[in-house]
Order: C-alpha cells, then sequence, then structure tokens
C-alpha cells in the first residue's frame, strides 16, 4: 500500500489527513461527510462558523460545488489552477453548512503540488481543508510543523518537503458585482488585474480583531509567533535596534531581506530571507525558529510591498499587531 492509498483509506474511513500544498499544508477531511469536517474544527479548536476551503483535484468539479459559476470565475480558474487561488462562490445545494460555517458561499481551490493533487485525484472528492495547524498558530510550511503542532491528533501527515510559496493562498469573493480580494496571497494582485482586464479592491476589514464578516479567519493571531514582532525599514534599523535592546530583558533577533552590517553585538540575527518571493516561502518557519530561540522580540524588515511581498507585508502587520 502506498502513502497516498493509505492517505485516501483514511479519508473514506472519515480520519483526517495532512497533506502538503504549494503555499502551507492542509489538514483534510472528506467534505461530504459532516462528522470528519467536525474533527477538523475540534483538532483545530477552531470556532465552527470559520468556513474551511475544499480542494479539489481540477476546475471541471467547480460545477458540483459552486452555483452560479461566472465566467470571470471561470476565467481566474483557467488562468491560476492549479495554483495558490482561492474563488468564493455561492455554494451548490449539495455541499454541506459544516464545511461554509454557514454560510452561502463556499471557497474552492486546486492546489498546485504534486502531493496533493495525487491525493485529490485517487480520493475523487473534495477534501475540505485549512492550514494544519492549531488555531492561533502560524501556518505550517512543513511536515515537521505539523507534527509538532498537531501530534496524533492526525492520523496521516504526507511529507511533500517544505513549501514553495510559503503564505496562503489569495482569496477572492465572486460572489458580488466586481471581484474582491479578501485576503493577499501567493496570487498577486497585479496577476488577477491582469487577467480580468481591470483594476480589484482589496478588502480592508473594518474591524482587524475580529477579521470582519467576510473572511472570518482572518485574525491578527493567526500570524503571530509568541515573540513580539516589531517592524521597521531598514534606514532606521539602528536607532529601532537600541530603542528595543534598552527597553526588552532576553534575547532579541531580526529577520530582514539581506544581511546588514554594523548590527548590535547581541543581536540574534536569523538567516536573511532574501527577496519577496524567498521571504515567503521561509517566513512561517522564521517565525517558528524565533520561538524556538526564546526571542522576546523579533525585529523584521519586511521585503518590497509587490508580487508576493504584498502578501508577506501583511502576514508581518497583522504579526506585529497582535
Ligand atoms: O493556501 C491556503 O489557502 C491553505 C491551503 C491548505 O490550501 N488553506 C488555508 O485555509 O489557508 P485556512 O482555513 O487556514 O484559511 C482559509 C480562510 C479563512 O480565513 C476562512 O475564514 C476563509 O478562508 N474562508 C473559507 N471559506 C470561506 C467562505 N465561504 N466565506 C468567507 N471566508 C471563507
Ligand atoms: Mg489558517
Amino acid at each position: 500500500m502506498t502513502d497516498i492509498d493509505r492517505a485516501v483509506a483514511v479519508l473514506r474511513s472519515g480520519g483526517l489527513v495532512a497533506f502538503p500544498t504549494e503555499t502551507v499544508y492542509g489538514l483534510g477531511a472528506d467534505a461530504s461527510n459532516d462528522a470528519a469536517v467536525g474533527r477538523v474544527f475540534e483538532v483545530k479548536g477552531r470556532p465552527s462558523d470559520h468556513p474551511l476551503i475544499v480542494h479539489l483535484s481540477d476546475a471541471s468539479h467547480l460545477d458540483g460545488w459552486a452555483a452560479n459559476v461566472s465566467s470571470n470565475a471561470k476565467l481566474l480558474a483557467d488562468a491560476f489552477w492549479p495554483g495558490p487561488l482561492t474563488l468564493l462562490l455561492e455554494r451548490s445545494s449539495s455541499v454541506s453548512s459544516a464545511v461554509t460555517g454557514g454560510r452561502s458561499t463556499v471557497g474552492l481551490r486546486v492546489p498546485d503540488h504534486p502531493v496533493a493533487l495525487e491525493l485529490l485525484r485517487s480520493f475523487g472528492g473534495g477534501v475540505a481543508a485549512p492550514s494544519a495547524n492549531r488555531f492561533g498558530r502560524v501556518s505550517p510550511t512543513a511536515a515537521a510543523h505539523v507534527i509538532a503542532d498537531l501530534g496524533d491528533d492526525v492520523d496521516v501527515v504526507l511529507d511533500g518537503g517544505p513549501c514553495r510559496v510559503g503564505v496562503e493562498s489569495t482569496i477572492v469573493d465572486l460572489t458580488t458585482d466586481r471581484p474582491v480580494v479578501l485576503r493577499a496571497g501567493g496570487v498577486s494582485i497585479d496577476r488577477l488585474e491582469e487577467v480580468l482586464g481591470y483594476s480589484i479592491d482589496i478588502f480592508v476589514s473594518a474591524e482587524p480583531s475580529t477579521g470582519g464578516a467576510r473572511a472570518p479567519g482572518m485574525l491578527e493571531a493567526h500570524y503571530a509567533p509568541n515573540a513580539r514582532v516589531v517592524l521597521c525599514a531598514e534606514h532606521e534599523i539602528a536607532e529601532v535596534l537600541i530603542e528595543v535592546l534598552g527597553s526588552v530583558t532576553g534575547p532579541v533577533g531580526l529577520l530582514a531581506g539581506s544581511a546588514l552590517v554594523g548590527l548590535p553585538e547581541d543581536i540574534v540575527e536569523l538567516e536573511p530571507a532574501g527577496t519577496a518571493d524567498d521571504y515567503a516561502a521561509v517566513l512561517y518557519s522564521r517565525l517558528r525558529q524565533a520561538d524556538r530561540l526564546g526571542l522576546r522580540v523579533l525585529v523584521c524588515v519586511p521585503p518590497p510591498e509587490v508580487g508576493v511581498g504584498v502578501a508577506v507585508n501583511d502576514r508581518l502587520r497583522r504579526a506585529a499587531a497582535s
């Protein structure tokens, strides 16, 4: 029996399978099995009104899960699936409200990872999966992160190595006249606009601490390590480090895109995160590393706010605000 066969058997019997995607690891259950979906909420410790994304093997399943699939939805699915884009659509009547948190919409995505796609093809149905971390923790981008967070509560962990993109999918709400981005992610706004042929809005929650009504999972604490995160531009770094060192007892770390010179000696410098794309790929493992090192404060120099750098800046701002 291959690992995939075993994972499919677990899904069919209502169990939980953690699997790699190109963004982050997912905690998967059979989306048509309410008891299995219920276990996802239980294991994650997630409120039941926070909907789950349903993962599909290809876009041909779209009409089975969503109603009134617009031409915009088809256009985006064609352009970006498999890939880090979640489409929010009106749900078809057969989709369980356990998955959608009681909402009339459903989030759908075809992930771009060979292990995820093999699992989805062999299983045949939709796999409901949030990120495979406990509620309020940083998303896992390696199998070891999943095991550290969920341990024996997950029946199978498929190891597909580190996630290529490293931040979650971009979520686009297609249930209104004009598409709205609810979460910046692996597909940049520029690329979405290129395909749609017009500019689109980014939804900014009126109340960041609750994530607003449209994407209830956008809590700040989702992206926060235990260390306090302080953001600063590269030219302010010396000033900020001196101020932080003077006001905190315990180790202080630094995460930046490139190596910096002339830092105070007692700063714990994490390995530079690189360009915006590289920064996204290592961000969550660096935040976990900060906690393993017991850092009290992590000073971060964010990457430029272009491409996937927009999502990195969004996560860092949420981490710093919590
Ligand atoms: O990259 C990703 O999207 C990863 C991988 C595993 O696919 N999944 C992920 O799932 O990040 P999760 O559950 O951690 O985040 C999904 C977000 C949550 O904020 C949830 O509230 C929102 O999507 N969401 C899902 N379905 C929704 C719906 N029908 N209406 C509003 N928000 C929805
Ligand atoms: Mg999550």
